[in-house]
């Protein structure tokens, strides 16, 4: 009776030690696997970082009508050419440096290539779409943008992807007149973006 009890509480501990070393095993692996995870070769940390998290700043860009811009089809009705409108169905087309200042002399820190198609017959807004290639703070990449604007409001672009560092960005570009006289534009560029927590998981993107 006694041989059989001593027996059965002989393979009680070994069933316990068994289940510890199991845990033990298990917890080990864990750690080994979140450390070769963080180990994994990624050749842009800072994008890393990034995911999850919020990103704020704003450009300067700098046009000027006949040089960075042009109307390259003329619009059908509406509102006239003027300073501030142009006829609904005018479609404009421009390649636009950004500045970090309002400055046009300040340092470039990238490019807004895009255009826009007059949408309402006041001849103030407009569909815009664009590509911005930036090189700031570190960071390489692109952005683009497409939704409407007013021609002299802010106004709110989505964000609607973005490559290298600005790889799965969303959010949006606020868009508002600073200088709108003479041939000379310039507009200030807000830059609201976030990374969801999925863009961590996906996919890496050339610039
Ligand atoms: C731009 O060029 C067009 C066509 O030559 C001209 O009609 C227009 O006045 C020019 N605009 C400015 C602001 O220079």
């Amino acid at each position: 009776m006694a041989a059989a009890g001593s027996s059965k509480t002989a393979s009680l501990l070994i069933c316990l030690t068994m289940i510890f070393f199991v845990q033990q095993l298990q917890s080990q692996f864990v750690v080994v696997a979140a450390a070769a995870a963080a180990a994994s070769p990624s050749d842009d940390k800072s994008s890393k970082e990034l995911h999850g998290k919020k990103l704020s700043f704003t450009l300067y860009q700098q046009e000027t009508i006949n040089k960075t811009g042009y109307m390259v089809v003329d619009g059908v009705a509406g509102a006239g050419v003027s300073q501030t409108t142009t006829p609904f169905g005018t479609v404009y087309v421009f390649r636009d440096e950004l500045t970090v200042r309002a400055e046009r002399s300040s340092r470039v820190a990238g490019v807004v290539e895009g255009s826009s198609v007059t949408t309402s017959f006041d001849g103030l807004r407009s569909l815009s779409l664009g590509k911005i290639t930036l090189d700031h703070r570190g960071r390489r990449g692109s952005l683009s943008v497409l939704g409407g604007t007013h021609n002299t409001q802010p106004s709110d672009c989505p964000v609607v992807g973005g490559t290298g560092d600005f790889a799965y960005a969303i959010g949006y570009v606020r868009t508002s007149p600073v200088n709108l006289r003479g041939s000379s534009i310039t507009f200030k560029v807000e830059f609201h973006l976030y990374w969801p927590p999925y863009a961590h998981y996906a996919p890496a993107s050339k610039h």
